[in-house]
């Protein structure tokens, strides 16, 4: 999709972290914004900021996404303020850190919902809207870790592998119908993010080899897949981008560089196993996290 400007986007995950970078940039290009989170008041000044900085129309929506049921209604909403939906972006996620058998069974469906199971379904839901005009792309934020054999985040390398795999295979379907499909795979985002969040909780910080990208370089591998039509973008420091081409090499090289001990010793903070996402207030000394 070369031409973006007066485009119709759903950005999941625009409350905080790389979600905004994606809609300023998006913005920039004239793209018309439907934001959603569970953040209600954070989505509304996002949302009126967007409109000022950028004279788009921008729609917030309130939804808790580790609930897949709420993705026919949230792509309802948009239709119902903008007639149609050009581009889906997929980038609300996160997941639960330690070992997997600390890891409660609510907190992994939690986590296979918001990842995986949300995002195909909102997916299911604006296709036939772009089917009927032969017109739309879909892109799944996913990550890095899922091309690795990851330690201490098993559930949402998991759900991640699965949706960049859902993500290749819905666009095989798709080919030759206008419709496209990308994954956008990050490795550790600095500056902004989960990742950086757990590094400000725990005064923890990364192994120096391990290298970040910017979410402002997230954000253009977005743009870059939409206009480009890219199947996968990776988004890391090279050596990284070379390890993934083998899963168990990667794996081994990432735990040289520390990366593992890394993730346990962030496991092992306050408090421990870390929720996947916990309920936002918007009192920041209420949720460190927000
Ligand atoms: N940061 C990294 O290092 C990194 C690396 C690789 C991939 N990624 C991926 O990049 C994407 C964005 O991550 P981030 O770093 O920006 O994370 P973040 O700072 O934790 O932000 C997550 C966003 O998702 C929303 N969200 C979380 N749970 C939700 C739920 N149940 N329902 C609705 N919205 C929910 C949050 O808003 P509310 O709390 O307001 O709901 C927030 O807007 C994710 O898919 C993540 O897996 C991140």
């Amino acid at each position: 999709m070369k031409q973006l400007t007066d485009r119709v986007a759903i950005l999941t995950g625009a409350s905080r972290g790389i979600g905004p970078v994606i809609a300023n940039q998006l913005a920039e290009q004239g793209v018309h914004l439907v934001l959603v989170a569970r953040s209600a008041d954070k989505l509304q000044r996002e949302a009126e900021r967007l409109s000022t900085t950028y004279g788009i129309r921008t729609l917030p929506v309130t939804a808790d996404l580790s609930d897949p049921s709420t993705a026919p209604g949230v792509v309802q909403s948009a239709i119902a303020e903008f007639g149609r939906v050009d581009i889906l972006i997929n980038n609300a996620g996160g997941g639960g850190l330690g070992p997997f058998a600390d890891e409660t069974p609510d907190a992994i469906l939690d986590t296979l919902r918001l990842d995986l199971a949300t995002p195909v379904l909102l997916t299911r839901a604006v296709l036939p809207q772009m089917q009927e005009r032969g017109e739309g792309h879909i892109v799944h934020v996913s990550s890095i870790i899922s091309k690795v054999d990851a330690k201490y985040v098993v559930s949402y390398a998991a759900a991640k592998a699965g949706l960049t795999h859902f993500s290749r295979s819905l666009r095989a379907e798709l080919r030759g119908t206008g419709i496209s499909s990308s994954a956008v795979s990050p490795g550790m985002v600095g500056g902004a993010g989960m990742a950086q969040t757990w590094m400000d909780d725990s005064g923890i910080k990364p192994p120096k080899l391990m290298g970040s990208v910017s979410a402002n370089q997230v954000a253009s591998a977005v743009l870059k897949a939409i206009r480009k039509d890219k199947a996968e973008v990776l988004v890391a420091p090279p050596g990284s981008k070379l390890m993934t081409l083998s899963p168990g090499f990667a794996s081994r090289m990432f735990g040289r560089i520390g990366a593992w001990e890394m993730m346990r010793k962030l496991s092992e903070g306050p408090t421990e196993p870390r929720p996947v996402q916990s309920a936002p207030t918007e009192n920041p000394a209420e949720n460190p996290a927000a």
